[in-house]
């Protein structure tokens, strides 16, 4: 176990005391999730910041009314942002403002709506998913159209919103213009577009263009804005892109049970991600990190990588016991359990060394195992 007093983490402000007691290794970091990552400590800085005296409960705070602003200069004049507390939250929250009681949501089959929302959207949301298979993640006009249709039919749920994920649940990337095609063609059969922005900002970093090329100037009408992946303790943000096609945001945030009354804390981290490039430097680091794992396993005998990298992902197959082995010393999942392949994730925090070491466990086992 390495030594917890080299920690990263910064200490309790001088003063402060707490009965509660560190439980883990803040050294020990694997490749499950950028989920298993810790706050960014630019992050916790801003909480304490925002700490102390009172403020108006459920976003009218003076934190959440400045992050009007510091959303407007990355995503344009028309967006209005609604923090929220988790991604969840988020799609089923914009999926309902883009929709009526008899509307369907148009996604890809691995979409996060579809597989990892224990159904909400569904059960929740009052919402039909209409899934189509894709072979990277990726939604294009085409597939949208196996269907889209059916918009006289009453007996069908009808298509009212197409949900892209960038980057996908398969750590490819949209360009802008594969977002603009979904846009144009979802526009012209008269259905708006979410898109989940879990990662959108690896998204960024891994095209290299500011945030509005892919969204607003793409002609996205309302996304889910991840921060907890990228660093914050908690919390994500619904866009309002396109005003004119959403309706009923706040009171469907209350409904959805996504209003925090202390709300200062959720935006207040935004603030700290977005008000400088934190986002960015964050999303980048992620990013190069799993181009040096995958630059690392690609040569290894035995190992294949499954998918383009194109943000913080790595998805390989190794034979299944190997990967049994591995998680032994490193937490990670298997992304498919039927075929075995898995799923590395890097993080704002994972560094060289980390991947290097990990790299070279893989190789120790599939020579162990060979
Ligand atoms: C693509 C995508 N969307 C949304 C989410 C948000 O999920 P949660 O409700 O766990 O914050 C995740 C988390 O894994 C995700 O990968």
């Amino acid at each position: 176990m390495t030594d917890p007093t080299r920690s990263t983490t910064p200490a309790p402000p001088a003063g402060a005391r707490t009965d509660a007691v560190r439980r883990h290794d803040p050294a020990a970091r694997g490749f499950a999730s950028d989920n298993y990552a810790g706050v960014h400590p630019e992050v916790l800085a801003a909480l304490a910041l925002a700490n102390g005296g009172h403020q108006v409960a459920y976003g009218g705070d003076d934190y959440t009314a400045h992050l009007q602003e510091v959303f407007r200069r990355h995503f344009g004049p028309t967006a209005e942002v609604f923090p929220v507390f988790n991604g969840t939250g988020a799609n089923v929250t914009a999926l309902q403002a883009v929709t009526e009681r008899w509307g369907a949501v148009i996604c890809a089959e691995s979409a996060h709506i579809n597989v990892d929302e224990c159904g909400a959207p569904e059960r929740v949301g009052g919402l039909k998913l209409l899934t189509v298979p894709t072979a990277d993640g990726k939604l294009t006009p085409e597939l949208i159209d196996r269907q889209a249709y059916g918009f006289d039919d009453e007996h069908r749920a009808q298509p009212q919103v197409v949900s892209i994920t960038q980057t996908t649940e398969l750590g490819t990337c949209y360009t802008p213009e594969e977002i603009k095609a979904v846009c144009d063609h979802a526009h012209q059969l008269g259905m708006a577009v979410h898109l989940d922005g879990a990662r959108l900002s690896n998204a960024a970093a891994s095209l290299g263009v500011p945030l509005a090329r892919f969204t607003t100037e793409a002609g996205v009408d309302i996304l889910s804005f991840g921060g907890t992946k990228n660093g914050l303790l908690l919390g994500e943000c619904v866009v309002v892109l396109s005003p004119e096609r959403v309706r009923a945001l706040p009171h469907l945030r209350k409904l959805s049970m996504q209003l925090a009354s202390k709300m200062r804390f959720v935006s207040v981290q935004f603030e700290a991600l977005l008000a400088g490039d934190l986002w960015l430097r964050s999303a980048e680091h992620a990013n190069a990190m799993a181009r040096r794992l995958d630059a690392a396993v690609r040569g290894i005998d035995g190992v294949r990588v499954m998918r383009p990298v194109q943000s913080n992902a790595v998805f390989a197959m190794l034979p299944r016991h190997v990967s049994e082995r591995l998680q032994k010393r490193y937490r990670f999942y298997f992304w498919d359990e039927s075929t075995g392949e898995v799923r590395w994730m890097c993080a704002f925090d994972t560094t060289e060394d980390d991947v290097d070491g990990f790299a070279a466990a893989v190789a120790e086992e599939m020579a162990a195992g060979a």
